[in-house]
């Protein structure tokens, strides 16, 4: 099978890998999935390899061309991908679209600097508009690095068992209950005696109360939508 492949166009690729080139994610780049960082400057034709120009009817900073971003995305032989651009304003990125993303062939993703990127652009490569949050970041680039860290967890092979059992939970819309280890005693507080005393029906319990008292606590959003599964 061909590996998933995340295609990303930035003006920054020193960026890429960075710290997915690390830990589990970097054990298994090349072998269970591949990433080219393409940089658009290369994708410029004037002398002085122009990206950004001054927005049309003034105001500040400067806007991504169209026609240097078009070169840079049209040089990438066709395939299937879905093409996304990390952007504030975009839909807000969710486990589910990761979900989906990460059972396709991959991915291509554009990176937005500056104050954005000629809306023309947008809708003539069709490309689907991503956030990860109600936060301003300075650029695409640790979006996308965030988006394909989802992606690339769920990819099988690459974490072994445990992540799909951490992301089903929360799939099933609670936060995860607390976790302890040794030392029994830390700074005075122990373990709860539940955990220890090998009942692992009452375990199971205290841990599905406890998730849904945190989810109700500092996640109402999600409490709303929850409904328990018969599991
Ligand atoms: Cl995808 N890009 C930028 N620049 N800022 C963001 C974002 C994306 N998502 C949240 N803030």
């Amino acid at each position: 099978m061909s590996p998933w492949r995340a295609s990303v166009l930035t003006l920054f690729p020193e960026m890429f890998p960075g710290p997915l080139g690390l830990s589990l994610a970097g054990k298994a780049l090349g072998a269970l999935w591949s990433l080219e960082a393409i940089n658009i400057r290369d994708h410029a034709t004037d002398r002085h390899r122009t990206v950004d120009d001054t927005p049309a009817g003034g105001g500040p900073g400067m806007v991504m061309k169209a026609d240097v971003l078009a070169c840079a995305l049209d040089a990438l032989a066709p395939d299937d991908r879905p093409r996304l651009v990390m952007t504030p304003r975009g839909r807000p990125l969710t486990q589910g679209r990761v979900r989906e993303l990460a059972a396709g062939p991959g991915v291509v993703v554009l990176c937005g600097r500056f104050e954005g990127i000629d809306e023309r652009l947008i809708a003539a490569r069709q490309l689907e508009e991503v956030s990860i949050g109600d936060y301003v970041l300075s650029g695409g680039e640790v979006a996308a690095l965030v988006l394909l860290d989802a992606c690339v967890r769920l990819l099988p092979g690459v974490m072994g068992k445990d992540a799909s059992a951490v992301e089903e939970s929360f799939s099933a819309g609670l936060l995860e209950y607390p976790q302890y280890t040794r030392p029994a005693v830390f700074e005075g507080a122990g373990i709860p005696a539940v955990l220890t005393g090998g009942d692992h029906r009452r375990i199971a319990d205290w841990r599905r109360t406890e998730a849904e008292r945190l989810t109700r606590e500092r996640r109402p959003d999600l409490w709303a939508r929850y409904r328990p599964s018969d599991d």
